[in-house]
């Protein structure tokens, strides 16, 4: 079937169901070019990593956790690894701790979509265990690629294992959170992770103020 015809076709069954008058555009709205050119790496990122199998975590996990959001964020949060729920759907941070985080992004005034989520490691350790630092150290370039791509102006290492990798110290979190450091240029603020905060709400206030913080950075124009 020619083209001509398909498309007659189409507007004569549109015309059966009560469709008179198509409006065209007269540009398709743009697509911007920085946005598509980050998408489009982080596509190639993903594709390349969907099989992985550079450590043993590829042998329990349900799906690998790649990472979720706006590849043009200002804002990037990263996190430890997969839990069960994230293992299952293939998304960062939606089980409890996730349903938190969301709470957290939303009391800044920003959706999810606004921003982009990440793990050091994108494999479930089995029964939630602490990841191994030689899965970390295989799997943090994934996380080092996926932040040169995006480049956000400010990233939120949410709990030790993320603030300790990226930071490469070995610093208690409980005084690494609140403050900003100089990560490669961009702003970097720990603050604790909402699985902590789940197990210990009094701390919640803290984090609060560290979300502040970066909300006025955000509003200052980082
Ligand atoms: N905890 C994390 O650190 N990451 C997730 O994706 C979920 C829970």
């Amino acid at each position: 079937m020619n083209s001509r015809k398909t498309v007659q076709q189409f507007l004569e069954t549109e015309k059966a169901f009560g469709l008179h008058e198509i409006s065209v555009p007269k540009q398709a709205s743009p697509i911007p070019s920085v946005f598509s050119d980050k998408k489009t790496a982080l596509d190639a990122l993903r594709e390349e990593f969907k099989n992985c199998q550079l450590c043993a975590l590829a042998q329990t996990r349900t799906r690998l956790v790649f990472g979720d959001g706006n590849p043009g964020a200002r804002l990037m949060f990263v996190g430890e690894a997969p839990g069960f729920d994230e293992d299952k759907q293939g998304l960062p941070f939606v089980g409890a701790a996730g349903q938190l985080l969301t709470k957290i992004i939303e009391a800044m005034k920003l959706k999810r979509e606004d921003v982009y989520i990440a793990n050091c490691l994108k494999c479930r350790p089995p029964q939630n265990r602490n990841p191994f630092p030689e899965e970390i150290k295989t799997c943090s370039p994934i996380l080092l690629k996926q932040i040169q791509i995006i480049q956000p102006k400010i990233i939120c290492a949410l709990g030790k294992f993320a603030a300790q990798t990226l930071l490469s110290t070995e610093e208690p979190i409980s005084r690494l959170r609140g403050r900003f450091f100089n990560w490669n240029g961009v702003k970097l603020i720990p603050t604790f992770h909402p699985a902590y905060l789940l197990r210990n709400p009094g701390d919640k206030k803290l984090v609060w103020e560290d979300m502040q913080k970066i909300m006025a950075e955000l509003k200052a124009g980082a």
